[in-house]
């Protein structure tokens, strides 16, 4: 006989000494709930592989960030959908100021002002050919070139009322120079919520459908900005750099296959870290749920249970609303 006798069970015997001892919650407050923005009013969208998924014209994006709000959610991050006819080489849409980001954030802002508004700063819904940035002569995308239109973006969509810039490009040097210009223009309050370490990953493909950049995307390559998957210390130092640079908080992106990613971090940054539950990940949940292969509500759950056991401030993901909705009717 043992003469040490442990018995882990005892923890695990009843539901009061399970919920008494578990090491992590979730609530309504760990999760940010993107919204594809439409042209157009009183439109909704469903979206091809991204299930329970729409695009909302503004009028109903509004309704969505009352939602939200009134679920207990604390932010929304809105992705533009921008008609075909208004992309170039250039992206320059994105830097109109009546686009339909910017005519976004200020509509939300000024019907559900205690929501908060974070904005995507990148040129892909604005570019012909689908790239986050411009390219230059050899079709390398000119990290310099695209930096200096990222900070005027930023900067409109500051202006516009944004309460959160998130550049999700990837060019080297853009936190500081974004951070430089809202100081400059007196944008001080503006935050930067930098995809620090986004992975040039298979699995945004519904997301590239829902913000149609899929058929502007050639190569779908975007693998000389975004990172190598196979590598976790280059993550470190793009989050390193990024604390440098000034951002206030980082993401990490994909979310489920990369929780080594959001550990490591979270013990090398005190910045607050929120990881992205991509569209290919929240679809192959959904997916395999309407196959019967497993309950969607409970591993949902699970999912985002993971993220924040690795180490993540909080979650972006399509399925906020409904995972506040099934930890409601489960307490
Ligand atoms: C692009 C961007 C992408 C996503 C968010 N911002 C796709 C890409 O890099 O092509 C993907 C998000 C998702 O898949 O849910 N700036």
């Amino acid at each position: 006989m043992n003469e040490f006798i442990t018995r882990l069970r005892n923890n695990r015997k009843s539901p009061w000494i399970r919920d008494l001892l578990a090491e992590n919650q979730l609530h309504a407050s760990d999760f940010i709930l993107p919204v594809f923005i439409i042209s157009g009013e009183n439109k909704e969208e469903k979206i091809n592989n991204l299930p329970s998924v729409s695009r909302f014209s503004i009028d109903l994006a509004i309704k969505q960030a009352k939602l939200a709000y009134e679920l207990g959610i604390k932010a929304l991050m809105l992705f533009p959908v921008t008609p075909q006819n208004l992309k170039s080489d250039d992206g320059k849409e994105a830097l109109n100021r009546d686009n339909l980001i910017n005519q976004a954030i200020r509509a939300i802002k000024s019907e559900v002002p205690d929501i908060g508004v974070i904005s995507d700063v990148a040129l892909d819904p604005y570019t012909i050919h689908g790239h986050d940035g411009v390219l230059d002569n050899q079709n390398y995308v000119d990290n310099d070139k695209t930096v200096k239109i990222l900070i005027e973006q930023a900067l409109i969509q500051a202006e516009s009322g944004s309460d959160v810039l998130a550049p999700s490009d990837m060019m080297d040097g853009r936190i500081y120079a974004i951070r430089k210009s809202l100081e400059q223009n007196n944008y001080k309050k503006a935050s930067i919520m930098s995809y620090s370490a986004k992975y040039a990953s298979n699995f945004y493909g519904p997301f590239r459908d829902a913000v149609g950049s899929k058929q502007n995307i050639k190569s779908s390559d975007k693998r000389n900005y975004q990172m190598d998957f196979r590598n976790s210390q280059e993550a470190m130092r793009e989050i390193i750099q990024d604390e440098k640079e000034g951002a206030d908080m980082v993401i990490i992106k994909p979310g489920i296959f990369y929780l080594d990613i959001i550990k490591e971090a979270s013990q090398k940054t005190n910045l607050p870290i929120f990881s992205y539950q991509v569209s290919g990940e929240y679809s192959m949940l959904k997916l395999a749920a309407k196959e019967g292969i497993l309950d969607y509500e409970s591993a949902l759950l699970e999912s985002l249970y993971s993220l924040k056991r690795a180490g993540s401030r909080g979650i972006i993901t399509y399925g906020a609303i409904e995972a506040v909705k099934i930890l409601k009717n489960n307490s």
